[in-house]
């Protein structure tokens, strides 16, 4: 692969103990162009701007998919990136859906590598913190008809991160979105496109200006039956079972949900995957058979949920505090990402 390397690095200049998230870009990026009916060969050169025509099909109509996938700095040496088979095959199913020609696993998984690879010095060593990796394609003809483009884009940045919320792990806040839905049978729900954050933005604002980190978004036909959450999947905890929304089309199939349910059928829970009404969570949190509620995703790892919000009523869940089921989630999906703990499922990939 062709490299272009920067002259001068900027990583002397990044502030590793005091990370954000999503702020700090690495010295490289990677690119690779559609044209002529084919995915041209990729090139690594030096993160920076983009020129693009103000008339590019992506900014009016939205023709643009995405992927968030991490690397850990494995404590026996070498940079672990997780599961980036299942995050090609989601973006596979994401540019499908938008129609964008899709990019083989192989090629994606080989440029994911290539890209670690050069940025290795880049991945933070606290536990915690991680290089995120974002690829992202998106239309990149110069054209405002409303029709399928045919020239693409796909680029990939890394960037070194700490937790993606404020809390950590500390337990967050929820409130469901009132009018707002995130996504209908149909829709756009289960791509990692830009239009579902662009619609989350509004109801996310104003939770957040009601003291709640994330919004639950509830179905858009019944307005009853939990989806996702703003960043992220969920899950809970009743009567012992983990119980999460099956992937109906709406939601996103997260990589950490699908690590959760298979690791908690490893340790023998119950797992069902099925529709749960906020009522049943509501009422089950308040007659404690429901024990616990996470978030699951990439850029949130594990997050507890602490407290939910539903048409002017507040339930406590788990008196606030982390539950055991959510620890023992977070420690071992961590521990393997860091390399602590055996890697039974062949989750790692080690560069
Ligand atoms: C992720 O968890 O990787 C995400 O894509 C969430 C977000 C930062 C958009």
């Amino acid at each position: 692969m062709k490299i272009s390397r920067v002259k001068e690095s900027r990583i002397g200049k990044v502030d590793f103990d005091h990370l954000s998230f999503g702020t700090t870009f690495s010295d490289h990026m990677l690119r690779m162009n559609y044209a002529h009916g084919a995915w041209q060969e990729p090139e690594i050169v030096p993160f920076g701007p983009i020129q693009v025509m103000p008339s590019l099909s992506t900014l009016h109509y939205g023709q643009t998919v995405f992927e968030g996938l991490k690397a850990f700095r494995n404590r026996k040496g070498g940079v672990n990136i997780f599961r980036p088979d299942m995050h090609a095959e989601r973006m596979k199913h994401s540019c499908e859906r938008v129609c964008i020609p899709v990019i083989n696993n192989e090629r994606f998984i080989e440029a994911v590598e290539a890209l670690v690879d050069l940025e290795r010095d880049w991945v933070p060593k606290a536990r915690g913190t991680a290089l995120y990796i974002r690829p992202l394609v998106f239309a990149s003809e110069s054209y405002i008809g409303v029709r399928i483009s045919e020239e693409y884009a796909f680029y990939i940045m890394t960037s070194p991160v700490a937790a993606y919320f404020k809390e950590g792990l500390n337990p967050v806040r929820l409130m469901t979105s009132g009018d707002f839905v995130r996504a209908c049978p149909g829709g756009l729900g289960e791509a990692k496109t830009a239009a579902n954050y662009a619609a989350s933005l509004l109801p996310q604002a104003e939770a957040n200006r009601k003291g709640y980190s994330q919004v639950i978004w509830l179905d858009a036909v019944e307005g009853k039956y939990i989806d996702e959450v703003g960043t992220m999947n969920i899950a809970f905890v009743k009567d012992g079972a983990l119980v999460t929304p099956p992937l109906e089309g709406t939601i996103l199939p997260g990589i950490t949900r699908n690590s959760v349910l298979q690791l908690a059928r490893h340790w023998g829970m119950t797992v069902e995957e099925r529709r749960i009404s906020i009522d049943e969570v509501m009422s089950s949190i308040e007659d404690g058979s429901m024990t616990e509620v996470f978030g699951t995703g990439t850029a949130a790892v594990i997050s507890p949920v602490g407290e939910i919000h539903h048409k002017g009523k507040n339930v406590i869940v788990n008196e606030g505090r982390i539950g055991p089921v959510s620890q023992k989630m977070y420690d071992t999906i961590t521990g393997i990402q860091y390399g602590e703990i055996d890697d039974e499922f062949g989750w790692v990939r080690t560069v």
